[in-house]
């Protein structure tokens, strides 16, 4: 693109930076409350949280407590809310049945929000970690990850969320082969209004280190996830990913992490123009946190333009613990 730009003196760039009006009338992004999604951590109890101590301001919080959030994150303008469990040591097992329980804890917070708050969108997690024994996203099997089998759980899994009422489902396992077996499976049992927003570009990435003591994987992981999520040096690769899950049937597809990933949002979304999403990750929401509370930074003022930057690089929306915060910043 070039710019139809004379030369100085005819061009003075600086005056449409002159006033807050000129600036305002030629301001090429925005951010609104309609742009997040808030992941919360789902526990068991009642009227209870947990605060976590790598993620400055966000708890656990029970699944009524997590309604009553809910709630109030409607009311400031937010659409959509992302459940993940924290599930007790007991329900992880080897053979992850709780994930396709219609009674585990994200799946009672499912229901708990679309009763208490209708107009919410509710979005799931999708990959066996918070049930697995061994805090890995499959099965495991002489020491590899599984695919085809833990595809099978997979969609059990997404059948349980779509009947407990959600809207979007997050399939977050990078499994070969799930959004085409989840999107089939939604079709034949009568959920095919439920969309899929598939995290399709998710890297093995060490960002994830609060998430995982806040659902507490940390010390259950054994060995990474590096034979199933992305080479953080790799971004041709997010390109056959992202076509292969619209192929599949995904209606919305997703960068993870992102902030260190603005590259591949902007590839993602130059190259498809379809509705692109990124997770502003826990240890991105750490930092900035960590770094706000030493004094260091200005945590209002980063923290808006790190979401507006995201916006900036061809997001439709944006994944952040800030969601609620964010939003209060935007309506004064
Ligand atoms: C689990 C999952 C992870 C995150 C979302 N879903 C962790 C992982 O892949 O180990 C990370 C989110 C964050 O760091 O905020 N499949």
């Amino acid at each position: 693109m070039t710019s139809p730009v004379a030369p100085f003196p005819a061009a003075r760039l600086r005056r449409l930076r002159k006033s807050p009006a000129l600036r305002a009338m030629v301001r090429e992004t925005t951010l609104a409350p309609a742009d997040f999604i808030w992941p919360v951590f789902v526990m068991e109890g009642c009227d209870a949280e947990e605060p976590i101590p790598s993620m400055p301001g966000v708890s656990r919080l029970t699944v009524d407590r997590i309604a009553a959030a809910a709630r109030e994150a409607h009311g400031l303008g937010i659409p959509a809310i992302c459940i993940f469990p924290y599930t007790p040591l007991a329900q992880r097992t080897e053979d992850c049945a709780m994930a396709w329980s219609m009674d585990n804890i994200a799946n009672q917070a499912i229901r708990a929000v679309k009763d208490a708050v209708p107009g919410m969108a509710v979005m799931t997690d999708i990959a066996l970690d918070p049930y697995n024994a061994s805090g890995q996203d499959g099965f495991v099997a002489d020491g590899e990850i599984v695919n085809d089998r833990t595809v099978d759980a997979l969609v059990k899994m997404a059948l349980a969320q779509a009947t407990s009422g959600a809207d979007i489902l997050g399939p977050s396992d990078m499994m070969d082969g799930r959004i085409g077996a989840i999107r089939q499976a939604l079709e034949s049992e009568g959920h095919q209004w439920v969309t899929i927003l598939s995290y399709s570009a998710k890297y093995a990435s060490a960002f994830y280190g609060p998430f995982r003591d806040a659902v507490g994987a940390s010390a259950a992981l054994k060995g990474d996830k590096s034979t199933y999520q992305m080479d953080p040096a790799n971004a041709d690769e997010a390109l056959r990913l992202v076509a292969r899950d619209l192929a599949e049937g995904a209606d919305m597809v997703m960068v993870k992490p992102g902030m260190p990933y603005l590259d591949i949002c902007r590839r993602v979304k130059d190259s498809f123009g379809v509705p692109t999403f990124a997770y502003q990750v826990s240890g991105e929401y750490a930092m900035l946190r960590a770094a706000a509370g030493n004094g260091w930074l200005d945590g209002d003022k980063t923290m808006l333009e790190s979401l507006l930057a995201f916006k900036r690089a061809g997001c439709d929306g944006i994944l952040t613990y800030f969601a609620p915060a964010a939003a209060r910043l935007l309506a004064t």
